[in-house]
Parts: C-alpha cells; sequence; structure tokens
C-alpha cells in the first residue's frame, strides 16, 4: 500500500516535470528552441547568412530568409528579435542606421537616429554656475532622444517582401514565452541592479530584490510581457502601435514621472530619414557608409583617404609603421569630427571638402613617420571656405544579392536605464552624444561644439559605421561593429586588415585593436595588443592609456570568389553566426 502510494506520487511528480519541460520545450520558431541554443563563431552559406550579438535573433534571421523573406526582413526580424533577448542594445527605445545595397543595384541609407525632443535646449544640461551635468545627459529619463527604431522598421519595410506581422511574431513569442539567459548575461542583469532601482519609476521585470543572494543565473528564463504588449500593438496597429495610442500614452506618462521632456507631439512627429549614403572609392573597391547625422562614413573615408597611397600593404600587419601611420590619420580625423561634424538638417556640414583629396593630403604635411604630432598641433582642418558600451551591429546577405548592415543602439548598456513602466523596454541616453557643453567630453570622450549642439527636433552626432564594400559593384564585404567613438577606428583596422593586409575574416576581426581620438591625446589598446609595437611607440612619443578588456563586436560577412557567404562573429562576446 504504502509502496503503491509512493509510486503514484513519484508518477506524479514525473508528469509534472515533463509537462514543465514539454512547455519550456515549446518551439517559439520551427527550428529554434529558445531554451537550449548556442553560438556559432563561422558559417559558410549558400543562400544566406546573418551575424548578430545573439544566436536567437541570428537565429529568427535564417529561419526568416527560409521562409521567403529577403535580407531586409531578415534585418526587421533580427532587429526585434534583438529587443527581446539581447537587451542592452537591441531596442525599441533607441535608434539606428541601415546602410543597403538592394539586388537591383540601388543603395540605400536609412536613418533613425533619435532626435532631441521639441522642449530640448541647447543648455539643458549646464546648471546655473556652469557644471556640465553628464549625470543628466547619461542616465535616467531626461537623456532620453525621442526613439526612432520602430520608424526605421516600417520605413525599410516597404523593401522586404514578407509581411510585417510575420517579422515580428518571433520577438512576440520570445517576449511572452520567454528565452534562457546565460551566464553572462546573468552576470549583467544582476550588476545593473542598484540602477535599475534608482531610475525607474515602477520596478521592470529585470530586477530582482536580493541579486547577490538570489539573482539571476544562467538558466533563468526571462519572460517580458509587458513588452510583448507592445510588440502586439506594434503588429496590430504598425508604427501607431508604438508613436501613438497606448504605447505613447506610457511612454509620455514615464516621462511625467520622472521629469523627462518627451510628449506625444514628438512622438507623432518622429519620421525616419532616408538619405544618400556616403559612398567613396579605395583602390577599386567602393565603401558605402552612413552620412550625417553619423560622423561614421566620412571619418572612414577620411582614414583609407589618408593612407590610401601609401602603400601600407607591405609595412605589415601592427608593424610599429603600419600602427603609428593609422594613429595619426585617427587622430587628424577626429579632429575634424569635433568641430565639423554635426546633423546635417540643421548644421552645414563641409563633407565634400573634409572628404577632398588636396584637403586630406595637406592634412597629413605635418605627419611624422618617426615621432607622434602632438594633439595640441592637431586642430581641425583649414578649409578652403570657412563610445562599456553597448551597440549593435547585425550583417545580413541573401541568396539574391541584398546586403544590409545596420547598428543599432540605446548608447550605452541599457540606455538610460529607465524602462517604459508597463511598455516593458529600455529608452536611450542618446542626448550624451550631443556636445552638452562645448569642450565637455561625452562618455566616449568625444568632445565638440556649434555643429554638434543641441537644438529641438535635431539628431546627435553618431559615429556608428555600417558599411558595405562593393567589389566590380557587387557586396564583398558586409560590417559593423559597436564601440562608441571606436567604431570608425575598428572598421578602418577591419577593412585594412583584409584590403591591406590580406587577413583572413576571423582574423581580421579577432586580432586585438587600437584606437585614437584626437582628445584625448593617447592610443587606446585591446588586451593582446603587442607590447613591442607599444614600447617602439612609447619612445616616439606616444601615450598609452589603460589596456581595455575588448574592444568592440565586430559581426561580418564577405562574399568569397565562389559566391559562398562566410559569415564570422565576434568572439568578444555571444556573438553568432547563422547561415544556410
Ligand atoms: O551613436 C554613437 O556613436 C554612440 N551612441 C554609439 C554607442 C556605442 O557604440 C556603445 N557601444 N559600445
Amino acid at each position: 500500500m504504502i509502496r503503491r502510494s509512493v509510486f503514484l506520487v513519484l508518477l506524479a511528480c514525473l508528469s509534472f516535470f515533463s509537462c514543465k519541460t514539454s512547455q519550456k520545450n515549446q518551439q517559439a520558431l520551427p527550428g529554434i528552441n529558445p531554451y537550449r541554443y548556442s553560438s556559432t563563431k563561422k558559417v559558410i552559406a549558400e543562400n544566406g547568412a546573418v551575424v548578430s550579438a545573439h544566436p536567437l535573433a541570428s537565429k529568427v534571421g535564417i529561419e526568416i530568409l527560409k521562409q521567403g523573406g529577403n535580407a531586409i526582413d531578415a534585418a526587421i526580424a533580427t532587429q526585434l528579435a534583438l529587443a527581446v533577448v539581447y537587451p542592452n542594445a537591441g531596442n525599441l527605445g533607441g535608434g539606428g542606421f541601415m546602410v543597403a545595397r538592394l539586388s537591383n543595384g540601388q543603395l540605400i541609407a536609412l536613418d533613425y537616429r533619435e532626435k532631441a525632443p521639441a522642449a530640448a535646449h541647447r543648455d539643458m544640461y549646464i546648471d546655473p554656475d556652469g557644471t556640465a551635468r553628464t549625470d543628466k545627459s547619461q542616465d535616467g529619463h531626461l537623456s532620453s532622444g525621442v526613439p526612432g527604431t520602430i520608424a526605421g522598421l516600417f520605413a525599410s519595410h516597404k523593401y522586404g517582401k514578407l509581411p510585417f506581422e510575420k517579422l515580428i511574431q518571433p520577438a512576440i513569442e520570445l517576449a511572452e514565452k520567454g528565452f534562457s539567459i546565460s551566464e553572462r548575461e546573468a552576470r549583467s542583469l544582476n550588476s545593473l541592479q542598484d540602477d535599475l532601482k534608482k531610475l525607474n519609476t515602477v520596478m521592470p521585470v529585470f530586477v530582482k530584490e536580493n541579486p547577490i543572494a538570489i539573482g539571476w543565473k544562467a538558466g533563468d528564463t526571462l519572460v517580458q510581457t509587458d513588452l510583448a504588449n507592445t510588440l502586439k500593438r506594434i503588429k496590430e496597429k504598425g508604427q501607431a502601435g508604438f508613436y501613438e495610442g497606448e504605447t505613447a500614452k506610457l511612454i509620455v506618462e514615464e516621462m511625467k514621472r520622472g521629469q523627462g521632456i518627451i510628449r506625444h507631439e514628438d512622438l507623432k512627429n518622429y519620421q525616419a530619414k532616408f538619405r544618400d549614403p556616403h559612398s567613396f572609392s579605395y583602390k577599386g573597391y567602393q565603401i558605402v557608409g552612413m552620412p550625417m547625422p553619423s560622423s561614421g562614413g566620412l571619418l572612414l573615408n577620411q582614414m583609407m583617404t589618408m593612407i590610401e597611397d601609401r602603400n601600407i600593404g607591405s609595412m605589415g600587419f601592427h608593424s610599429v609603421q603600419a600602427v603609428q601611420l593609422m594613429t595619426e590619420v585617427e587622430r587628424r580625423a577626429f579632429a575634424d569630427r569635433a568641430e565639423y561634424m554635426g546633423d546635417a538638417d540643421f548644421y552645414k556640414v563641409p563633407v565634400a571638402m573634409l572628404a577632398g583629396k588636396a584637403y586630406l593630403q595637406e592634412r597629413m604635411k605635418n605627419y611624422d613617420p618617426a615621432k607622434a604630432t602632438p594633439s595640441t598641433e592637431i586642430k581641425p582642418g583649414v578649409l578652403s571656405a570657412a563610445e562599456s558600451t553597448e551597440t549593435t551591429h547585425l550583417s545580413v546577405i541573401d541568396k539574391d544579392g541584398n546586403a544590409v548592415a545596420v547598428t543599432t543602439t540605446l548608447n550605452n548598456s541599457y540606455g538610460s536605464r529607465t524602462v517604459v513602466g508597463g511598455a516593458g523596454f529600455f529608452l536611450n541616453d542618446e542626448m550624451d552624444d550631443f556636445s552638452i557643453k562645448p569642450g565637455v567630453p561625452n562618455m566616449y570622450g568625444a568632445v565638440g561644439g556649434e555643429a554638434n549642439a543641441i537644438q529641438p527636433g535635431k539628431r546627435m552626432l553618431s559615429s556608428m559605421t555600417p558599411t558595405i564594400v562593393l567589389k566590380d559593384d557587387k557586396p564583398f564585404i558586409v560590417v559593423g561593429t559597436p564601440g562608441g567613438t571606436t567604431i570608425p577606428t575598428q572598421i578602418f583596422q577591419t577593412l585594412v586588415n583584409i584590403l591591406e593586409f590580406n587577413m583572413s575574416t576571423g582574423d581580421a576581426v579577432y586580432k586585438p585593436k587600437f584606437h585614437h581620438q584626437w582628445l584625448p591625446d593617447e592610443v587606446v589598446i585591446e588586451k593582446g595588443f603587442s607590447i613591442t609595437v607599444k614600447e617602439a611607440m612609447q619612445k616616439m612619443g606616444y601615450t598609452f592609456s589603460k589596456e581595455r578588456s575588448g574592444i568592440g563586436r565586430t559581426e561580418i560577412i564577405k562574399v568569397l570568389p565562389d559566391g559562398k557567404f562566410e559569415a564570422v562573429a565576434d568572439n568578444r562576446g555571444e556573438d553568432a553566426a547563422e547561415g544556410y
């Protein structure tokens, strides 16, 4: 009798657990198990490839391609999935840029960067005594610009093939049913707890009451019901499901509770903008990048043009000569960024002159291969007329030759760290990318002035550099990375590694990076960077900052000579490459 009841209890337990497990094993999408997944760093594929910061998001993108979507569809679905599974940077409450080359040869640059709200003004972060309040431009309600992501996704969708409802469904399921978090994600959420409690008016789902003792741990399921409901409103009502109605109401209420300034009119008026891509040639390749309000395309152009006739390929990868030359061109380009670059809708950026060959040759006149040029001697060029950090990049390509590079961000990790109460998503802290006071560095140490001063409706200057390289007019490389001001210099290095040092795609991404941005006058290096090179450059007068443990998370696709796609995900994070 006792034996029988023990057996029955056991049976009941077993069926309870198997029921829990089968519930867990329910798949958000065919072929994807959000509770059990791993990341692949490199794939060779024939029909399409997606590389992003999260394995589940890359898988979602590939499923969309398999279901007949094109690279634009896959990029949209991947971004929406990232908004759920990678809340550090994937977002509904941020903004981004898309550079694409369509199968018919058309080049596209789409700007869905955040904007300053109507009530913003130039001195909004300066106290009466002149103190610049970076705490306010970097954290909490006042640090947020008007989000652009959803407008961007809908604008890009005109080039997609599948209905938007299909692209958003995986994100809804991931938010509603949850997904298993990794150890790294658990650590990241645990380290966020104090900020979350301080900066939120309604405690979001990411808050655990006692993170030290209990906390998040690897394997926990993160269910985001409020976010799922927001996504459902977008699915049902389109762009208006975010910028109007219930979601807009929740955003404005959140703003009012936290002394933020985004209002209904700001949301309703937000529009993504198609712009002419910033395109230039380098030794027969066409490099297509983002124009203002991102400095990325122009900086990359300046740096590549300044090295173009200096035969860097013969100097060798990470030779003192090559690193010194690249450092000096980075310094000069960033001096121009500080003075001349900002939202071209508000400030006349002299792009053609800054990118001119003669101008750039003139910039290199005082270049000395034997010693450092101090930044005090490098002023922004004289014209003939008067980035912890988290952003995220995804690269996608399909069998028809559509190639998409998207970099999107909340600014630093989890943005303002304020979650819209009841709507479940983080808001950005992108206002800090403006020059909040002339000469006061932003969180990436970048300085600026008039060109990037705050004005209502203006977009803050970015460094994001989603890039497509064309060879014989066909996509050759699709690349991008997070990393604040290190973004353009990282892309510069990755491209030089491939185009000049003939490095494998993996090495081009994984080898240690370095960075110079004019001010502060120091070379930033990544862990593993050659000590010999460092010491040789110190003798030439260079100052090095403290080593960084990781610079960026590059996601790249290269088209191989046989037409196959080589997709490589950065090994600095849990980034994943998928293909089929
Ligand atoms: O737009 C920009 O330049 C910055 N908001 C990007 C921030 C970033 O890359 C942080 N990630 N590492």
